[in-house]
């Protein structure tokens, strides 16, 4: 079966590194490079935290950094729950692994080009290197097969009552990509948030009893506490590993069509997904986005167990 061609961009942040070690190693896909933005961290930070991942998991593909900040606002992190790090609870040893020398949006940007238009983007933390390459390039934009993001929610936010982080670091990014006519599926809140990684879940992918599996576990018990205590949830969903789900076992997910706008006004709801979930607008537009609202969360997990087999 031919290989699902994608580059993923990201904000590592301990979902971001559980979807890259997923991508590396599934035999459905083929990741042509990781491309690094703000987001969680300090795109330094996680720039650091994107090489660590891939050096201690010998994942050889190369790694991008792009955008320092928002489009247009203010810049945030995610710290409370990502820690001062980005990546807190794993311990890696001396970091010897370079990135590229390109910028992200220049690599995004060539690669799309260059391509036959069979190239799925998947960013699963703030859209600034998307949005940017689009801009700067609009010829990418007929080139892009489909976007598969981690971002927004028809429901409740987690950053502010109304916005999803992704979504609310970099709004005006948000509605470019949202208004740019490529194909997107919706990774949100409402369905990421049903991958709450419990502690028997970690104990179950720390059995697996390799690396890649101590890593899973050292990354998940860190974010159990911090999204016990900053976001009240039992334990810390795997948002971001739902779109390599999404990719690899699209049985495993359900979707709907919706018409989806981004809210760019300074206001309660800056940077909230309005998601058309009932169609009141059905006739009057059209909908631009596949939104998750399902998963079978069994076959998610032992996805996640196998893709964590995979590695020596
Ligand atoms: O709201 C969840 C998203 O914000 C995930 O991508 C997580 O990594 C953080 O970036
Ligand atoms: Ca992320």
């Amino acid at each position: 079966m031919e290989k699902i061609k994608i580059i993923l961009d990201c904000d590592p942040g301990h979902d971001d590194a559980i979807a890259m070690l997923m991508a590396a190693r599934h035999p459905a896909i083929e990741l042509l490079g990781i491309t690094i933005v703000a987001g969680n961290q300090t795109l330094e930070k996680n720039l650091v935290n994107a090489l660590n991942v891939c050096q201690l998991l010998d994942i050889d593909v190369p790694v991008y950094a792009g955008m320092k900040r928002p489009i247009m606002r203010q810049q945030i992190v995610a710290g409370d729950i990502h820690g001062e790090t980005g990546l807190d609870g794993p311990v890696f040893g001396p970091l010897h692994r370079k990135a590229q020398p390109e910028h992200a949006v220049r690599f995004l940007i060539d690669t799309l080009l260059a391509s036959d238009g069979d190239i799925t983007l998947v960013p699963v933390g703030p859209l600034s290197n998307i949005a940017v390459a689009m801009r700067m390039e609009p010829a990418i934009v007929p080139k892009i097969k489909e976007i598969v993001l981690m971002g927004g929610a028809y429901g409740l936010g987690n950053t502010t009552p109304a916005a999803e982080f992704n979504i609310y670091a970099d709004p005006e990014a948000a509605r470019v990509v949202f208004t740019s006519g490529v194909p997107i599926v919706m990774m949100g809140l409402d369905l990421t948030n049903q991958t709450v990684c419990t502690p028997d879940i970690i104990r179950r992918m720390e059995a697996v009893g390799n690396t890649a599996g101590k890593l899973f576990g050292d990354i998940m018990r860190f974010t159990l506490n911090t999204q016990r205590e900053f976001n009240g949830l039992e334990a810390g969903p795997v948002h971001d590993a739902t779109c390599i789900g999404y990719l690899v076992d699209p049985a495993c997910i359900t979707t709907r069509d919706m018409h989806v706008v981004v809210d760019v006004n300074e206001g309660p709801c800056y940077g909230r997904t309005v998601c058309d979930e009932m169609r009141v607008r059905r006739g009057l537009v059209e909908a631009n986005a596949k939104v998750g609202v399902g998963i079978d969360t069994a076959r998610f997990w032992d996805l996640v167990e196998a893709c964590l087999r995979m590695y020596s």
